[in-house]
């Protein structure tokens, strides 16, 4: 519950027939069907079929989702110039008018689940849970901050004054606004970013991941049919470099908010600081993370697996919350890696769309290529741990990696984030944990973290000690709820601001502060 208006959305119980039945019925109508995504701006774009990319499914590289026709640097910087000439207009517009605009989005996806949830899996190569998962969080972010716009946008806050004097201090929209999304949440992610921009005031270009253009294309449909106008967001799929650098230059853009890598992230943060007499613009990065849980010996070994089996595996570990590094105290890692094991027998690894799959694909051919050599690095010095199986025939069929654990000496044996469904552990001595907590903070990620003890006072001292966004204890460390567990890291996991939070929409404002002399 994030308010008293509404609740988080309710989503599918996949588990009760009745309720799965129907949404299975209803995405076998969009399983064959082939999409062409195009740019979608102020202005026509003409037909460009050199510069149109056809995408094919994760999970089946043979089968042919649709195409994407890429912006060009022209497009980008013309599609700049309409975001820049309707932001006042769209800045005047009552925070009432944007917010119905956002929530009727909201309503049109739950409305379009199952054609959303058919592209997240063919052409993102989610499971159907986590496809359910990943509208849930669209439609919870378009109205929770629908909510906090109106609260914060909608009248002046008074301040206060000597006698004969008023002070107000009033929000406004900062101008252009770049939203740059990653391919793992596809909807979530990339309608988060749109909609809190645009809600605020601010004209946004939208820019999905190459690899996820297709669904990104059919949600920015929806806003359109929402009564969203065409120029005050526009969508623009094409090459991160190639768009990303006209926007990155561009003075007019005011604020990039950006989700991904964490050298990305760095890349856009060095141009926009070279641009020349150019208004300081806004920054919101949320990016990577080296994520730890620690495991003392008061734990529970069995539910301390579940956990792990979550954090670590569950959307094929493409999760910038997943867990990468399992901290055991000595005592108990026998035990736990002997349960964890068992678990990883059981996962099945394959297609997507099928129920009783744990693990899907990774999402392309780099991405399984970058995987494997570490997994084979690591298999060559000898640290394997344990391993899922693969049926031969899916690593003929797509780009599947199978769950694998490794043991490692610290946390500075990674040197970069391995973004799939590898776990690394490591097994520390009772009296090793502060240095433990020293290495984790040193290494300068600070996304989640998880504790798992049933000594309270130990947890909540980690707790304390640790930097990052987002601590769980005795649980998973996945699966952020809007307005519940608002989300976001720090160092080089982010600039910080928490989405779904309360204090999200701040960062895409302007304050002005108004004194009258009565
Ligand atoms: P990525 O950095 O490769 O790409 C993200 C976006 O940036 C894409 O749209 C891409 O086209 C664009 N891009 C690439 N180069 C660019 C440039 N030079 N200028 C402007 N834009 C450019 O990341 P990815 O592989 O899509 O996503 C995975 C990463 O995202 C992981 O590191 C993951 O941890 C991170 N992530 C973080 C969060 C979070 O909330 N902290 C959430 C999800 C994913
Ligand atoms: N918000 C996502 C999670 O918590 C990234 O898993």
């Amino acid at each position: 519950i994030f308010g008293e208006k509404r609740r988080n959305s309710k989503g599918v119980n996949l588990n009760v027939r009745s309720h799965y039945q129907p949404l299975m019925d209803a995405m076998a109508g969009f399983m064959d069907k082939t999409y062409e995504a195009v740019p979608l701006l102020a202005f026509e774009v003409p037909r460009d079929a050199a510069n149109t990319h056809v995408v094919n499914s994760p999970y089946d590289r043979n089968r042919q989702v649709g195409s994407v026709q890429w912006t060009n640097k022209e497009q980008a910087s013309r599609a700049v110039d309409a975001a820049w000439a309707a932001f006042p207009r769209w800045d005047a517009t009552p925070v009432t008018e944007r917010a119905a605009i956002i929530r009727r989005l909201g309503d049109l996806m739950e409305e379009n689940l199952a054609e959303l949830m058919t592209l997240c899996s063919r052409e993102g190569g989610k499971l159907l849970t986590d496809g359910v998962d990943e509208i849930r969080e669209a439609v919870d972010f378009c109205h929770y901050y629908a909510m906090r716009a109106e609260e914060l946008f909608e009248a002046p806050t008074v301040l206060p004054g000597p006698t004969g004097e008023s002070n107000e201090l009033m929000l406004s929209g900062k101008g252009v606004f770049a939203a740059i999304s990653p391919w793992n949440f596809p909807v979530a992610i990339f309608c988060g970013q749109v909609v809190a921009a645009a809600v605020s005031g601010n004209t946004v270009l939208a820019k999905p991941a190459e690899q996820t253009s297709i669904v990104a294309h059919r949600v920015i449909e929806l806003l359109y049919q929402a009564g969203m106008p065409r120029d005050v967001v526009q969508l623009l799929p094409g090459d991160g470099p190639t768009v990303g650098s006209v926007l990155s230059a561009d003075t007019r853009i005011t604020g990039v908010v950006f989700t991904g890598g964490t050298d990305t992230a760095q890349i856009i943060n060095r141009a926009l600081a070279a641009r020349e007499n150019a208004p300081l613009p806004t920054l919101i990065a949320e990016t990577g993370g080296m994520n730890a849980l620690i495991v003392d010996s008061t734990a529970l070994p069995e539910q301390v697996v579940s956990d792990v089996i979550q954090s670590a595996f569950q959307s094929a570990g493409q999760r910038c919350s997943a867990l990468r590094i399992l901290y055991l105290q000595d005592d108990v890692a026998d035990r736990v890696i002997e349960i964890l094991k068992g678990a990883m027998d059981e996962l099945h690894v394959g297609d997507p769309r099928d129920l009783g799959t744990d693990v899907g694909p990774v999402i392309d051919e780099d991405a399984r290529k970058g995987l494997m050599a570490h997994i084979d690095r690591l298999k060559g010095e000898g640290r394997l741990l344990a391993e899922t199986r693969l049926d031969p025939a899916f690593t003929a069929l797509g780009t599947f990696v199978p769950p694998v654990a490794f043991r490692i000496d610290s946390i500075d044996a990674l040197d970069r984030e391995q973004f799939g469904p590898v776990l690394h552990i490591v097994r520390y001595k009772a009296n090793e944990i502060d240095r433990v907590i020293d290495s984790i903070n040193k290494r300068g990620y600070g996304l989640t973290f998880g504790v798992h003890s049933r000594n309270e006072s130990f947890a909540n001292a980690i707790a304390e000690k640790i930097r990052v966004g987002n601590v769980y204890i005795n649980r998973n460390i996945i699966g952020a709820v809007v307005g519940v567990q608002p989300f976001g890291g720090q160092g080089l996991s982010g600039t910080g601001p928490k989405a779904g939070g309360p204090h999200y929409l701040l960062r895409f404002a302007t304050e002005k502060t108004v004194t009258v002399n009565t």
